[in-house]
Protein backbone atom coordinates (compact mmCIF):
# COMPACT_ATOMS: atom_id res chain seq x y z
CA UNK A 1 0.00 0.00 0.00
CA UNK A 2 2.86 2.60 0.99
CA UNK A 3 4.21 1.88 -2.60
CA UNK A 4 1.08 1.71 -4.52
CA UNK A 5 0.27 5.38 -3.20
CA UNK A 6 3.60 7.11 -5.35
CA UNK A 7 3.58 4.67 -8.46
CA UNK A 8 0.06 6.18 -9.09
CA UNK A 9 1.36 9.24 -8.67
CA UNK A 10 3.94 8.48 -10.76
CA UNK A 11 2.12 7.30 -13.47
CA UNK A 12 -0.02 10.45 -13.80
CA UNK A 13 2.70 12.27 -14.04
CA UNK A 14 4.05 10.68 -16.67
CA UNK A 15 0.56 10.78 -18.56
CA UNK A 16 0.56 13.81 -18.37
CA UNK A 17 3.88 14.79 -19.10
CA UNK A 18 3.69 12.40 -22.38
CA UNK A 19 0.47 14.24 -23.34
CA UNK A 20 1.97 17.44 -23.41
CA UNK A 21 5.03 16.48 -25.38
CA UNK A 22 3.14 14.76 -27.96
CA UNK A 23 0.61 17.29 -28.23
CA UNK A 24 3.71 20.16 -28.87
CA UNK A 25 5.28 17.58 -30.86
CA UNK A 26 2.07 17.62 -33.10
CA UNK A 27 2.15 21.58 -33.66
CA UNK A 28 5.25 20.95 -35.44
CA UNK A 29 4.11 22.34 -38.77
CA UNK A 30 1.17 24.33 -37.29
CA UNK A 31 4.07 26.46 -36.30
CA UNK A 32 5.94 26.60 -39.16
CA UNK A 33 2.91 27.53 -41.41
CA UNK A 34 2.78 24.71 -43.56
CA UNK A 35 -0.17 22.75 -44.69
CA UNK A 36 -0.37 19.93 -42.92
CA UNK A 37 -2.12 16.83 -42.08
CA UNK A 38 -4.14 16.60 -38.92
CA UNK A 39 -2.25 14.06 -37.24
CA UNK A 40 -3.89 11.32 -35.95
CA UNK A 41 -2.67 9.74 -32.51
CA UNK A 42 -0.63 7.16 -32.45
CA UNK A 43 -0.02 6.56 -35.66
CA UNK A 44 0.53 10.03 -37.22
CA UNK A 45 -1.58 9.49 -40.37
CA UNK A 46 -4.80 7.85 -40.58
CA UNK A 47 -3.90 4.18 -41.58
CA UNK A 48 -7.24 3.45 -39.88
CA UNK A 49 -10.50 4.61 -41.12
CA UNK A 50 -13.84 2.97 -39.54
CA UNK A 51 -11.98 0.23 -37.62
CA UNK A 52 -10.70 -1.11 -41.16
CA UNK A 53 -6.82 -1.05 -42.09
CA UNK A 54 -6.21 1.36 -45.42
CA UNK A 55 -3.75 0.78 -47.93
CA UNK A 56 -1.13 3.31 -47.93
CA UNK A 57 -2.14 3.79 -51.72
CA UNK A 58 -4.88 5.10 -50.35
CA UNK A 59 -3.62 7.45 -47.81
CA UNK A 60 -0.94 8.77 -50.66
CA UNK A 61 -3.37 9.11 -53.24
CA UNK A 62 -5.82 11.17 -51.04
CA UNK A 63 -3.38 13.64 -49.96
CA UNK A 64 -1.85 13.68 -53.38
CA UNK A 65 -5.29 15.13 -54.78
CA UNK A 66 -6.54 17.08 -51.97
CA UNK A 67 -3.26 19.36 -51.81
CA UNK A 68 -1.83 19.29 -55.36
CA UNK A 69 -1.11 22.20 -57.47
CA UNK A 70 -1.93 24.27 -54.06
CA UNK A 71 1.56 23.67 -52.11
CA UNK A 72 4.81 21.86 -52.94
CA UNK A 73 4.98 19.85 -50.23
CA UNK A 74 2.37 18.58 -47.46
CA UNK A 75 3.49 18.10 -43.32
CA UNK A 76 2.82 14.98 -42.30
CA UNK A 77 3.55 12.71 -39.13
CA UNK A 78 4.79 8.87 -38.98
CA UNK A 79 3.84 8.43 -35.56
CA UNK A 80 5.97 11.80 -33.68
CA UNK A 81 8.53 12.22 -36.36
CA UNK A 82 7.13 15.16 -38.69
CA UNK A 83 7.70 14.36 -42.40
CA UNK A 84 7.16 16.44 -45.93
CA UNK A 85 4.82 14.40 -48.10
CA UNK A 86 5.88 15.85 -51.66
CA UNK A 87 3.09 16.89 -53.50
CA UNK A 88 4.64 18.96 -56.07
CA UNK A 89 6.45 17.25 -59.27
CA UNK A 90 8.74 19.21 -60.67
CA UNK A 91 10.12 19.36 -56.39
CA UNK A 92 10.07 15.42 -56.77
CA UNK A 93 12.22 15.75 -60.37
CA UNK A 94 14.50 18.39 -58.42
CA UNK A 95 15.24 15.82 -55.62
CA UNK A 96 15.63 12.67 -57.76
CA UNK A 97 17.48 14.63 -60.93
CA UNK A 98 19.10 17.97 -59.65
CA UNK A 99 19.67 17.72 -56.08
CA UNK A 100 19.72 13.45 -56.28
CA UNK A 101 23.09 14.14 -54.54
CA UNK A 102 21.51 15.12 -51.64
CA UNK A 103 18.36 12.74 -51.73
CA UNK A 104 20.28 9.23 -52.39
CA UNK A 105 19.67 7.58 -48.75
CA UNK A 106 16.34 6.04 -48.11
CA UNK A 107 16.31 5.46 -44.46
CA UNK A 108 15.49 1.80 -44.76
CA UNK A 109 16.42 -0.51 -41.62
CA UNK A 110 19.24 -2.79 -41.66
CA UNK A 111 21.42 -4.74 -39.38
CA UNK A 112 24.58 -5.89 -41.04
CA UNK A 113 26.07 -7.55 -38.20
CA UNK A 114 23.05 -9.81 -37.26
CA UNK A 115 21.37 -10.33 -40.71
CA UNK A 116 23.87 -9.36 -43.23
CA UNK A 117 21.65 -9.86 -46.45
CA UNK A 118 19.62 -7.28 -44.87
CA UNK A 119 22.84 -4.59 -45.95
CA UNK A 120 22.05 -4.43 -49.73
CA UNK A 121 22.20 -1.65 -52.06
CA UNK A 122 18.61 -0.85 -51.60
CA UNK A 123 18.97 -0.08 -47.70
CA UNK A 124 22.70 0.96 -48.21
CA UNK A 125 23.96 4.68 -47.55
CA UNK A 126 26.49 7.38 -48.19
CA UNK A 127 29.51 6.74 -49.92
CA UNK A 128 29.17 2.80 -49.54
CA UNK A 129 26.17 2.78 -51.84
CA UNK A 130 27.65 5.30 -54.50
CA UNK A 131 30.50 2.97 -55.37
CA UNK A 132 28.82 -0.17 -55.26
CA UNK A 133 25.65 1.49 -57.21
CA UNK A 134 28.13 2.72 -59.83
CA UNK A 135 29.91 -0.83 -60.23
CA UNK A 136 26.56 -2.60 -60.41
CA UNK A 137 24.86 -0.25 -63.25
CA UNK A 138 26.94 -2.02 -66.62
CA UNK A 139 24.38 -4.89 -65.58
CA UNK A 140 21.66 -3.20 -67.17
CA UNK A 141 23.22 -1.78 -70.61
CA UNK A 142 21.17 -1.85 -73.64
CA UNK A 143 23.61 -4.20 -74.92
CA UNK A 144 23.60 -6.59 -72.06
CA UNK A 145 19.44 -6.49 -72.01
CA UNK A 146 19.98 -7.40 -75.64
CA UNK A 147 22.13 -10.29 -75.00
CA UNK A 148 19.70 -11.33 -72.62
CA UNK A 149 16.99 -11.63 -74.89
CA UNK A 150 17.51 -15.18 -75.72
CA UNK A 151 17.63 -16.55 -72.24
CA UNK A 152 14.45 -14.86 -71.35
CA UNK A 153 13.01 -16.39 -75.10
CA UNK A 154 13.62 -19.67 -73.65
CA UNK A 155 12.21 -19.37 -70.27
CA UNK A 156 9.13 -17.93 -72.06
CA UNK A 157 8.89 -20.97 -74.16
CA UNK A 158 8.85 -23.30 -71.15
CA UNK A 159 6.81 -20.20 -69.46
CA UNK A 160 4.21 -21.48 -72.65
CA UNK A 161 4.77 -25.16 -72.07
CA UNK A 162 3.85 -24.33 -68.15
CA UNK A 163 0.41 -22.89 -68.69
CA UNK A 164 -1.07 -25.22 -71.28
CA UNK A 165 -0.36 -27.76 -68.92
CA UNK A 166 -1.77 -25.79 -66.45
CA UNK A 167 -5.18 -25.01 -68.80
CA UNK A 168 -5.48 -28.69 -70.17
CA UNK A 169 -6.14 -29.65 -66.55
CA UNK A 170 -8.31 -26.49 -65.07
CA UNK A 171 -8.95 -23.46 -67.34
CA UNK A 172 -8.65 -21.55 -63.75
CA UNK A 173 -5.10 -20.47 -63.02
CA UNK A 174 -3.53 -18.31 -60.14
CA UNK A 175 -1.74 -15.66 -62.80
CA UNK A 176 0.37 -13.95 -59.92
CA UNK A 177 1.63 -17.52 -58.69
CA UNK A 178 3.01 -18.52 -62.53
CA UNK A 179 3.93 -14.97 -63.38
CA UNK A 180 6.69 -15.65 -60.28
CA UNK A 181 7.87 -18.71 -61.29
CA UNK A 182 8.53 -17.11 -64.99
CA UNK A 183 10.68 -13.96 -63.67
CA UNK A 184 12.02 -16.28 -60.73
CA UNK A 185 13.49 -18.32 -63.90
CA UNK A 186 14.59 -15.37 -65.61
CA UNK A 187 16.17 -13.58 -63.26
CA UNK A 188 18.30 -16.65 -61.91
CA UNK A 189 19.25 -17.07 -65.42
CA UNK A 190 20.12 -13.56 -66.30
CA UNK A 191 21.28 -12.31 -63.07
CA UNK A 192 23.22 -15.58 -61.66
CA UNK A 193 23.56 -18.32 -64.48
CA UNK A 194 21.36 -20.30 -62.09
CA UNK A 195 18.40 -22.61 -63.56
CA UNK A 196 16.05 -22.28 -60.70
CA UNK A 197 12.93 -24.17 -62.69
CA UNK A 198 10.30 -23.05 -60.47
CA UNK A 199 8.30 -23.41 -63.82
CA UNK A 200 9.14 -27.20 -63.84
CA UNK A 201 8.30 -27.25 -59.86
CA UNK A 202 6.44 -24.92 -58.41
CA UNK A 203 8.37 -25.56 -55.07
CA UNK A 204 11.67 -25.18 -55.88
CA UNK A 205 13.47 -24.03 -53.25
CA UNK A 206 13.89 -20.21 -55.23
CA UNK A 207 10.02 -20.25 -55.59
CA UNK A 208 9.30 -20.86 -51.70
CA UNK A 209 12.18 -18.50 -50.99
CA UNK A 210 10.02 -15.81 -52.52
CA UNK A 211 6.81 -16.61 -51.52
CA UNK A 212 8.26 -16.89 -47.62
CA UNK A 213 9.95 -13.13 -48.33
CA UNK A 214 6.85 -11.65 -50.09
CA UNK A 215 3.80 -13.62 -48.10
CA UNK A 216 5.39 -13.75 -44.75
CA UNK A 217 7.27 -11.16 -43.26
CA UNK A 218 9.56 -12.19 -40.93
CA UNK A 219 8.07 -9.01 -37.99
CA UNK A 220 4.84 -8.62 -37.90
CA UNK A 221 3.05 -5.06 -37.83
CA UNK A 222 4.57 -4.00 -33.89
CA UNK A 223 8.22 -5.36 -34.62
CA UNK A 224 8.04 -3.52 -37.91
CA UNK A 225 7.00 0.00 -36.03
CA UNK A 226 9.37 -0.72 -33.48
CA UNK A 227 12.50 -1.25 -35.82
CA UNK A 228 11.21 2.15 -37.97
CA UNK A 229 11.23 3.90 -35.42
CA UNK A 230 14.21 2.90 -33.18
CA UNK A 231 16.46 1.53 -35.20
CA UNK A 232 19.37 1.73 -33.59
CA UNK A 233 18.21 0.04 -30.87
CA UNK A 234 16.93 -2.50 -32.79
CA UNK A 235 20.47 -3.07 -34.37
CA UNK A 236 21.50 -3.64 -30.93
CA UNK A 237 18.81 -5.86 -29.98
CA UNK A 238 19.67 -7.79 -32.96
CA UNK A 239 16.52 -7.10 -34.73
CA UNK A 240 16.55 -9.51 -38.42
CA UNK A 241 14.39 -8.84 -40.94
CA UNK A 242 14.91 -11.56 -43.29
CA UNK A 243 14.27 -15.06 -42.39
CA UNK A 244 16.90 -16.91 -41.40
CA UNK A 245 16.21 -20.02 -43.94
CA UNK A 246 16.20 -17.35 -46.26
CA UNK A 247 19.56 -15.84 -45.32
CA UNK A 248 20.99 -19.46 -45.12
CA UNK A 249 19.31 -20.39 -48.76
CA UNK A 250 20.66 -17.37 -50.10
CA UNK A 251 24.41 -17.83 -48.83
CA UNK A 252 24.30 -21.43 -49.97
CA UNK A 253 23.28 -21.02 -53.18
CA UNK A 254 25.96 -17.81 -53.80
CA UNK A 255 28.92 -19.80 -51.89
CA UNK A 256 28.14 -22.74 -54.51
CA UNK A 257 28.01 -20.29 -57.56
CA UNK A 258 30.82 -18.19 -56.55
CA UNK A 259 33.10 -21.69 -55.90
CA UNK A 260 31.77 -22.95 -59.06
CA UNK A 261 32.76 -20.07 -61.29
CA UNK A 262 36.40 -19.48 -59.31
CA UNK A 263 37.03 -22.91 -59.52
CA UNK A 264 36.41 -23.64 -63.38
CA UNK A 265 37.20 -19.76 -64.43
CA UNK A 266 33.67 -19.23 -65.69
CA UNK A 267 33.21 -16.03 -67.06
CA UNK A 268 29.77 -15.24 -67.95
CA UNK A 269 29.57 -11.43 -67.89
CA UNK A 270 26.14 -11.10 -65.55
CA UNK A 271 25.77 -9.63 -62.42
CA UNK A 272 27.54 -12.53 -60.28
CA UNK A 273 30.64 -11.88 -62.59
CA UNK A 274 30.78 -7.89 -61.36
CA UNK A 275 30.54 -9.33 -58.04
CA UNK A 276 33.01 -11.49 -57.73
CA UNK A 277 35.44 -9.07 -59.44
CA UNK A 278 35.02 -7.20 -56.48
CA UNK A 279 35.59 -9.46 -54.32
CA UNK A 280 38.76 -11.04 -55.60
CA UNK A 281 39.82 -6.81 -55.93
CA UNK A 282 40.55 -6.62 -59.50
CA UNK A 283 39.44 -2.69 -58.39
CA UNK A 284 42.19 -1.54 -56.38
CA UNK A 285 40.51 1.68 -55.16
CA UNK A 286 37.65 0.42 -54.28
CA UNK A 287 36.24 2.77 -51.41
CA UNK A 288 34.04 -0.34 -50.43
CA UNK A 289 37.31 -2.87 -50.13
CA UNK A 290 36.57 -6.11 -51.29
CA UNK A 291 33.73 -7.63 -51.19
CA UNK A 292 32.43 -9.91 -48.52
CA UNK A 293 30.47 -12.89 -49.62
CA UNK A 294 27.82 -12.08 -47.24
CA UNK A 295 28.05 -9.08 -49.38
CA UNK A 296 27.26 -10.72 -52.36
CA UNK A 297 24.92 -12.71 -51.00
CA UNK A 298 22.89 -9.23 -50.21
CA UNK A 299 23.15 -7.45 -53.61
CA UNK A 300 22.15 -11.27 -55.00
CA UNK A 301 19.12 -11.57 -52.29
CA UNK A 302 17.95 -7.94 -53.68
CA UNK A 303 18.06 -8.29 -57.43
CA UNK A 304 16.85 -11.68 -57.08
CA UNK A 305 13.63 -10.12 -54.80
CA UNK A 306 13.44 -6.63 -57.35
CA UNK A 307 13.77 -8.87 -60.26
CA UNK A 308 11.19 -11.07 -59.62
CA UNK A 309 8.15 -9.17 -57.98
CA UNK A 310 8.09 -5.71 -59.72
CA UNK A 311 7.72 -7.67 -62.99
CA UNK A 312 5.85 -11.10 -61.93
CA UNK A 313 3.05 -7.62 -60.50
CA UNK A 314 3.02 -5.11 -62.81
CA UNK A 315 2.28 -8.19 -65.45
CA UNK A 316 -0.56 -9.72 -63.46
CA UNK A 317 -2.41 -6.15 -62.88
CA UNK A 318 -1.40 -5.56 -66.83
CA UNK A 319 -3.69 -9.31 -67.74
CA UNK A 320 -6.34 -8.22 -65.21
CA UNK A 321 -7.02 -5.19 -66.87
CA UNK A 322 -6.92 -6.14 -70.52
CA UNK A 323 -8.69 -8.75 -69.35
CA UNK A 324 -11.46 -6.17 -68.43
CA UNK A 325 -11.01 -4.37 -71.86
CA UNK A 326 -11.27 -6.69 -74.30
CA UNK A 327 -11.43 -3.52 -77.28
CA UNK A 328 -7.98 -2.55 -75.99
CA UNK A 329 -6.73 -6.08 -75.56
CA UNK A 330 -8.16 -6.82 -79.12
CA UNK A 331 -5.80 -3.80 -80.01
CA UNK A 332 -2.57 -5.13 -78.67
CA UNK A 333 -3.02 -8.42 -80.38
CA UNK A 334 -3.24 -6.61 -83.47
CA UNK A 335 -0.29 -4.59 -82.92
CA UNK A 336 1.61 -7.64 -82.41
CA UNK A 337 0.46 -9.71 -84.89
CA UNK A 338 1.11 -6.86 -87.37
CA UNK A 339 4.95 -6.56 -85.97
CA UNK A 340 5.53 -10.34 -86.22
CA UNK A 341 4.61 -10.24 -89.83
CA UNK A 342 6.78 -7.89 -90.17
CA UNK A 343 9.83 -9.71 -88.63
CA UNK A 344 9.48 -12.66 -90.78
CA UNK A 345 7.31 -14.02 -87.88
CA UNK A 346 10.39 -13.96 -85.34
CA UNK A 347 9.72 -12.73 -81.93
CA UNK A 348 12.99 -10.87 -81.67
CA UNK A 349 14.72 -7.76 -79.42
CA UNK A 350 14.14 -5.45 -82.22
CA UNK A 351 10.43 -6.78 -82.90
CA UNK A 352 9.53 -5.89 -79.39
CA UNK A 353 11.01 -2.22 -79.58
CA UNK A 354 8.58 -1.85 -82.54
CA UNK A 355 5.75 -2.34 -80.49
CA UNK A 356 4.22 1.13 -79.10
CA UNK A 357 1.06 0.32 -77.98
CA UNK A 358 2.41 -3.02 -75.71
CA UNK A 359 4.39 0.05 -74.70
CA UNK A 360 1.36 1.87 -73.79
CA UNK A 361 -0.35 -0.64 -71.92
CA UNK A 362 2.32 -1.39 -69.45
CA UNK A 363 2.94 2.13 -68.59
CA UNK A 364 -0.83 2.97 -68.02
CA UNK A 365 -0.75 -0.52 -65.67
CA UNK A 366 2.36 0.84 -63.98
CA UNK A 367 0.86 4.43 -63.71
CA UNK A 368 -2.57 2.59 -62.28
CA UNK A 369 -0.75 -0.28 -59.93
CA UNK A 370 2.92 1.11 -59.06
CA UNK A 371 4.45 -1.76 -57.42
CA UNK A 372 6.23 0.63 -55.15
CA UNK A 373 3.52 3.14 -54.04
CA UNK A 374 5.67 5.76 -52.47
CA UNK A 375 9.74 6.74 -52.91
CA UNK A 376 11.26 7.65 -48.79
CA UNK A 377 14.30 9.51 -49.27
CA UNK A 378 16.55 11.24 -46.27
CA UNK A 379 18.32 14.30 -46.93
CA UNK A 380 21.55 14.25 -46.14
CA UNK A 381 22.56 17.49 -44.23
CA UNK A 382 25.81 18.71 -44.78
C1 LIG B 1 6.66 4.44 -71.50
O1 LIG B 1 7.44 4.92 -70.41
C2 LIG B 1 8.84 5.02 -70.67
C3 LIG B 1 9.52 5.41 -69.37
O2 LIG B 1 8.98 6.57 -68.83
C4 LIG B 1 9.10 6.00 -71.79
O3 LIG B 1 10.47 6.07 -72.07
C5 LIG B 1 8.32 5.55 -73.03
O4 LIG B 1 8.45 6.50 -74.04
C6 LIG B 1 6.85 5.35 -72.70
N1 LIG B 1 6.21 4.76 -73.87
C7 LIG B 1 5.23 5.34 -74.55
C8 LIG B 1 4.72 4.63 -75.73
O5 LIG B 1 4.75 6.41 -74.20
Amino acid sequence: MALLIPLIYISIAIVIVAYFAIKFRYQYWAKRGVPYIDPVFPFGLRFKENGKRRHFIDIAGEIYSKFRGTTPFVGGFFFFTPVPLIVDLDLVHHMLVEDFSYFHDRGIFHNERDDPLSANLFSMEGQSWKTLRAKLTPTFTSGKMKFMYHTVLKVAGEFDKTLSGMLEKDNVVEIKDILARFTTDIIGTCAFGIECNTLKNPNAEFRKAGRLIMEKPRNGVIGTVFLLLFPELAVKCGVKVLHDEVSSFFMKVVRETVELREKNNIRRNDFMDLLIQMKNGDDADSELGRLTLEQIAAQSYLFFLAGFETSSTTMTFCLYELAKNPEIQEKARQEIECVLNRHNGEFSYEAMMDMPYLDCIINETLRKYPPVVTLIRVVLCT
